[in-house]
């Protein structure tokens, strides 16, 4: 997105401090990593995607990492278990007093009533200070998802993300930022991506309903420019409300 556009977007809101922790929800290529990006520039708090950290643990080769390849190499999802162990660590860290957004992490019922007990514990008696804990449901349309998917490129040094039919890179193949080569991730090929949505119907779309029941849902349509998205989670963070 243009800094320009993300700055109007802001300038419309009225800056809150404590937002608390935000779980952004949603299909492969539905733009959680995007607007995590933009919410974490927004209210200072932290992304905490657990794709990247297990990504991060497949590169250093650790045990986790040579664990949890075998199931994102296909397409499923890593084990619980694994995963607690990692969100656990992740969230101590000092950085997640105020608040966090959480990208990708619970996509499982199991691992939302995990989040919700950990989170209950008394390591988090700062959030109480903050607003409640809010959900962004992303939805799109499948076949711009699979568009989104083939076409992400991304940058190993500052992590920008591009898409090369739809926001290109201004060289091909180059980070506009840092001239990086770009790369694309081993679980943007088309079987895998098939393998990723059909796990995303059967584990991660149970938890719409999860959330819906507690009253936290807040559904967005992602369809449509990144700016406009942009605009309507931060009004919905803002005003607590569906769009
Ligand atoms: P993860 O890395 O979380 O992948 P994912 O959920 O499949 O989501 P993506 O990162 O592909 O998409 P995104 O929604 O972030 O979209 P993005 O903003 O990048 O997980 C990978 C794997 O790790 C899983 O399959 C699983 O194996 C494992 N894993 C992770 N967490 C786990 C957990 N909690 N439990 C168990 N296993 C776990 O955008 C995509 C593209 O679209 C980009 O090119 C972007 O530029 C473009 N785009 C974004 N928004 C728009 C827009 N509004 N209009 C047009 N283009 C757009």
């Amino acid at each position: 997105m243009e800094s320009s556009a993300t700055d109007a977007v802001k300038g419309q809101l009225k800056m809150v401090t404590g937002v608390g922790p935000v779980i952004l929800f949603g299909p492969p290529g539905a733009g959680k990593g995007t607007q995590a990006k933009v919410l974490m520039e927004t209210y200072g708090i932290p992304q905490i995607s657990t794709g990247d950290i297990l990504r991060e643990n497949v590169s250093q080769g650790t045990e986790l990492g040579k664990k949890a390849k075998v199931y994102m190499d296909s397409g499923v999802y890593v084990p619980d278990e694994l995963v607690y162990e990692m969100a656990a660590g992740r969230l101590s860290q000092a950085d997640c007093v105020k608040g966090f957004i959480l990208d990708g992490f619970p996509r499982t019922v199991p691992q939302a009533t995990w989040l919700d007990t950990f989170l209950g514990n008394r390591a988090f008696e700062t959030l109480k200070d903050c607003r409640p804990a809010v959900v962004v449901m992303f939805k799109v349309d499948y076949n711009a998802l699979l568009q989104r998917l083939t076409g992400r490129r991304s940058c190993p040094t500052c992590g920008r993300i591009y898409n090369v039919h739809l926001a290109p890179p201004r060289v091909p193949d180059k980070c506009d930022c840092d001239g990086s080569p770009l790369i694309q991730r081993a679980d943007d090929h088309v079987n895998v991506i098939s393998e990723r949505l059909k796990e995303y119907e059967k584990q991660t779309l149970p938890l719409a309903d999860y959330y819906r029941k507690r009253g936290r849902l807040l559904e967005i349509d992602g369809d449509q420019p990144v700016e406009k998205v942009t605009s309507d989670v931060l009004r919905a963070i803002e005003h607590g409300n569906s769009l």
